[in-house]
């Protein structure tokens, strides 16, 4: 398929979440066969309110071509209260791997994820723009994104390290998944806009 529109990337709002939440939730897991787990899928279910919730914390950002919505980016505060398990799990094995918060320090390091690109729109350069379109409100208030990807997510792994740069620094255990976990910089000064 070609995209003959431009892609649209902004904040999440209003009717987006329960949107992106539909769209995520068609990727968890559990409604995938073995075939379509090869192409990246989540390990969580989400509603429109926790959506809501994480973009409130931080920023949910959704990408639209024409109507149609093409994915979306969800972020959390390393060092907010309210960070889901996982991310927490990711927090102590950050703290286990850098003691001092010298790279990971909770008041600059941002989660990023999860993420999801509709089947239809995959390749097409929507994941970059998203990310492009997060460094752009986060790099203010934050220098560092770190990210957490099943072990058992080959496609996901390969497009984050491989096609986006980030980098692997090991894996950790959550809830019997193996997890690995990346990061990448964002840029230093300034106040959160968005
Ligand atoms: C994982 C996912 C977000 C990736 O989105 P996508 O549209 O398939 O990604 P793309 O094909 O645009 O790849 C992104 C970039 O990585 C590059 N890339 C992909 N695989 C690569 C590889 N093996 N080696 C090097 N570069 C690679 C692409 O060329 C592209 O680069 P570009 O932006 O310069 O064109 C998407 O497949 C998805 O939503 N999967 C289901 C849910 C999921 O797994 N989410 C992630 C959970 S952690």
């Amino acid at each position: 398929m070609t995209i003959s529109l431009t892609p649209i990337f902004r904040r999440a709002t209003g009717a987006d979440f329960a949107a992106a939440a539909a769209l995520m939730n068609s990727y968890y897991v559990d409604r995938l066969s073995p075939a379509e787990r090869r192409e990246g899928y989540l390990l969580a279910t989400f509603t429109a309110e926790q959506l809501a919730a994480m973009d409130a914390a931080c920023a949910v950002l959704v990408a639209h071509v024409g109507e149609n919505l093409a994915g979306c980016l969800c972020s959390a505060d390393l060092g907010g209260a309210s960070i889901p398990p996982p991310a927490k799990a990711l927090r102590s094995f950050l703290q286990g791997i850098d003691p001092d918060g010298e790279h990971f320090a909770d008041d600059s390091t941002m989660v990023y994820g999860p993420v999801c690109i509709d089947r239809a729109y995959r390749g097409h350069g929507i994941l970059r723009g998203l990310i492009d379109r997060l460094r752009g409100l986060a790099e203010s208030r934050f220098t560092t994104a770190v990210a957490f990807v099943s072990s058992s997510n080959p496609k996901s792994i390969a497009v984050h390290r491989d096609g986006m740069g980030m980098t692997v620094h090991g894996e950790f255990l959550f809830a019997g998944e193996r997890l690995v976990a990346l990061s990448f910089p964002l840029r230093v000064e300034g106040t959160f806009r968005g």
